[in-house]
């Protein structure tokens, strides 16, 4: 990038905008001697002019609600996106790109839904886009699977990506806290979405997820075309009986590639894993990401998922990263982003193999086991744990199996079967249980 100084113009002064700009004003040294060049916050771009003037955050004189001041004007070099959503962001950074910026930015709706279009319109006016912030906060997850990793085959994704999901989940297993506690004091400290719906839905998790997983595989992968299944359905019963049984429950955001084929298999859900795996002890609002290399074999990736500083953190190691040319070059010379590759050869999630845990509500009254197992063994599906609770005869009552590995659509068809019995009270619960690869 040409020049001693750099002038940056942001979009956005909320959260992670006000982090921005702190560390611009705190670090300005340390970033001068990493990348020689001295880095200058020219304008801020807000709606309520006022109200961020008062704020303190950033010099008055640099707020503006005019956004040519930052997306064609000419002393503007890069331009940093933290205001989040789709319109009308989408148009200002295509703007921004056709003027010759480079955009750094942590939105992983805008990429979600169009990064194959923003890629193009960047390729084609010489600049870049980078975009560390949109998956997983502070930790460089993005770097890690685009250079840290390249010399592998990436095989399988395993990542916690919601912090506030996890916040909910760790509270309810731990502190006997109910949903609706644990969701409003995840809101209360600031990680959770202004729709926090996104969150608990498992949507938001599923954009990180198919951002990481092109990278990972190679292969353009969008947000529908993550099956999300979110927190906002779980029974605490299931909970603790999976507690029970050995195992702790995550919204797991998976993506792996299918032994010897083509085909990805990816989606967000709630699973159990053992207690004794490296993500299960991931807890609060912590983010983790397992990624199963064929030669780096499993590394993980831990840190904070969202907040202030952590998320501008990886912004500002993205503004840096084009300033001193390192992004801009991976950007333009790796073939990694979404507008240079194929559309993933998505696999039918009832297609996909793994073990399960079944919870069905029954009368207990006599035969209902074996017509449960009689229904699992003509599906072909092999059960490995059994559990039910002591009962006075005729009580509704818990019965838990757990399979090993077995075809999901056998499963889903099998529970569709078993909600038809007689003593059976409503669908059983299915959920996945999950064995890490080594
Ligand atoms: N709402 C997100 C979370 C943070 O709870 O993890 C930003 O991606």
């Amino acid at each position: 990038m040409a020049g001693d100084v750099i002038g940056v113009g942001m979009i956005g002064l909320g959260t992670v905008g006000s982090g921005v700009a702190e560390l611009l004003r705190d670090q300005g040294d340390l970033y001068a001697q990493r990348t020689g060049k001295r880095i200058e916050l020219r304008r801020v771009l807000v709606r309520d002019v006022e109200k961020a003037k008062a704020s303190g955050l950033v010099d008055p004189a640099i707020v503006t609600d005019d956004q040519e001041q930052i997306i064609s004007a000419k002393d503007i070099d890069v331009v940093i996106e933290v205001a989040g959503g789709v319109e009308p962001i989408d148009s200002l950074m295509q703007f921004a790109l056709e003027h010759g910026k480079h955009v750094v930015t942590a939105n992983k709706s805008l990429l979600a839904a169009k990064g194959p279009e923003l890629f193009a319109v960047a390729r084609d006016h010489g600049v870049s886009i980078a975009f560390e912030a949109s998956c997983g906060g502070g930790i460089p997850c993005v770097t890690a699977m685009t250079t840290g990793l390249m010399a592998n085959r990436i095989d399988a994704l395993f990542g916690i990506l919601n912090g506030t999901c996890n916040y909910i989940l760790t509270e309810m297993t731990g502190s006997g806290k109910t949903y609706a506690q644990a969701l409003a004091e995840a809101q209360e400290a600031g990680f959770a979405e202004a729709d926090p719906a996104l969150d608990v839905s498992g949507q938001d998790a599923a954009q990180k997820l198919a951002i990481l997983a092109s990278l990972a595989f190679g292969v353009r992968i969008t947000g529908d075309d993550v099956h999300a299944i979110g927190v906002d359905g779980l029974d605490l019963e299931d909970i603790t009986l999976g507690d029970e049984m050995g195992y702790d429950i995550k919204l797991l955001a998976i993506a792996e590639r299918w032994p010897g084929s083509k085909w990805v298999n990816i989606g967000v859900q709630p699973c159990f894993i053992k207690k004794d795996e490296l993500l299960a002890q991931v807890a609060g609002p912590y983010n983790a990401l397992s990624v199963h290399g064929h030669a780096a074999g499993h590394t993980l990736y831990y840190g904070q998922g969202a907040g202030q500083l952590p998320t501008a953190s990886a912004v500002v190691s993205d503004l840096l990263g084009i300033v001193s040319g390192s992004a801009s070059a991976a950007f333009s010379n790796m073939r990694l982003t979404p507008d240079l590759t194929q559309p993933a050869h998505i696999l039918d999630r009832r297609d996909t193999e793994s073990a399960y845990y079944l919870r069905m509500q029954t009368l207990d009254v006599p035969g209902v086991m074996a017509e449960v197992t009689s229904i699992l063994g003509d599906k072909g599906i092999s059960l490995s744990q059994v559990l039910q609770h002591e009962s006075k005869a005729g009580e509704v009552v818990s019965l838990v199996v757990t399979t090993h590995l077995t075809r999901l659509g056998d499963v889903e068809d099998a529970a569709e079967e078993i909600a038809g019995l007689e003593p059976i009270q409503g669908e059983p619960v299915i959920i996945r249980v999950i064995e890490m690869p080594a």
